[in-house]
């Protein structure tokens, strides 16, 4: 069986990624100051993020993101597979990834100066995104209805965890951290400009052809050709490609294909009730990310 579940500080993992001792050496890991460090919690826009990074770091060309997979170009801290890599990466930057909350996380990166690229995407299709991929994961659970998906995620008893104690741990943390905040709106209505801002944060300013070889690269449908980045290298076993595809629609508000009125209707109030103590201004989001 794939789909076992490791229970850690109270959040479940997938068993087939995690073990205990992965999840502890990522609140073990030492962050070096030129560390690059992409946070997110699932179906948010991590593999685009990934993509962005690796172009930037090599002005636009995309070889290495043609002959490497994601994984280990930017390994996650907490998956064991991951764990050797981590060990002996020498690049630098170190470009790294996490689904963990800051709750977890937190302490290893107190007075960090590793530049941490938090991306985030609409709540209502993050949920969207993620239920569909729970049909293809054989390492996640059963879906279930929609409606019980639905209730999980408001309820936050996913796997990962809740969205809205990841998004408001990390975000609530900005000031304290070498924090960017990236939206996968601002991803989809300004690719262009969202790279720009990356690589300034990075200080890899870059050229007006490399990024627009950057735009390029990552761009949905040239990703989603891409075997090193769309997950196709996974044996069916483990990623079941006849029920869906990683790269699966990519678009902003996919979720009103799925949610009746009255989801919407208790979904807004549960966001509204749970987002209240949020440092993060929605207002100051782009539209689509206001619910
Ligand atoms: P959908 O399921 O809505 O299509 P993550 O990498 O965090 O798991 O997120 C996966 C989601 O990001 C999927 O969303 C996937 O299609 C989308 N995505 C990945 N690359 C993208 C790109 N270049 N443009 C738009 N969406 C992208």
């Amino acid at each position: 069986r794939l789909d076992v579940t490791e229970i850690f500080h109270g959040i479940l993992f997938p068993g087939h990624l995690h073990t205990q001792d992965s999840l502890q050496l990522a609140l073990k890991f030492l962050f070096q100051d030129t560390d690059v460090l992409i946070v997110s919690y699932p179906k948010s826009g991590t593999t685009w993020m990934q993509e962005i990074v690796t172009l930037i770091s090599n002005r636009g060309d995309p070889h290495q993101s043609q002959t490497i997979p994601n994984w280990t170009r930017a390994p996650w801290l907490e998956q064991y597979y991951c764990a050797d890599l981590l060990k002996t990466s020498t690049s630098a930057p170190r470009v790294l990834t996490t689904h963990l909350p800051h709750s977890l996380l937190g302490p290893a990166l107190q007075s960090s100066k590793a530049r941490i690229i938090y991306v985030s995407r609409n709540p209502k299709d993050v949920l969207v995104s993620f239920y569909h991929f729970h049909k293809m994961a054989n390492f996640l659970p059963d879906a279930g209805s929609f409606p019980e998906f639905l209730k999980q995620f408001l309820d936050g008893t996913l796997h990962f965890g809740s969205w809205f104690d990841h998004i408001k741990g990390w975000t609530s943390q900005a000031a304290a951290l070498n924090l960017l905040h990236v939206t996968y709106e601002e991803m989809s209505l300004d690719l262009h400009g969202t790279i720009n801002r990356v690589s300034s944060f990075l200080q890899r300013p870059l050229l007006e052809h490399e990024l627009n070889d950057c735009v390029k690269h990552c761009s949905f449908s040239s990703m989603k050709d891409n075997k090193m980045i769309n997950y196709t290298l996974i044996p069916d076993e483990i990623l079941d490609h006849s029920k869906g595809c990683f790269m699966r629609k990519g678009v902003i508000g996919d979720w009103k294909n799925m949610f009746t009125e009255e989801q919407n209707r208790n979904f807004d109030s549960v966001f509204k009730f749970k987002m209240q103590d949020c440092t993060l201004k929605f207002e100051a989001l782009p539209q689509s990310l206001q619910l």
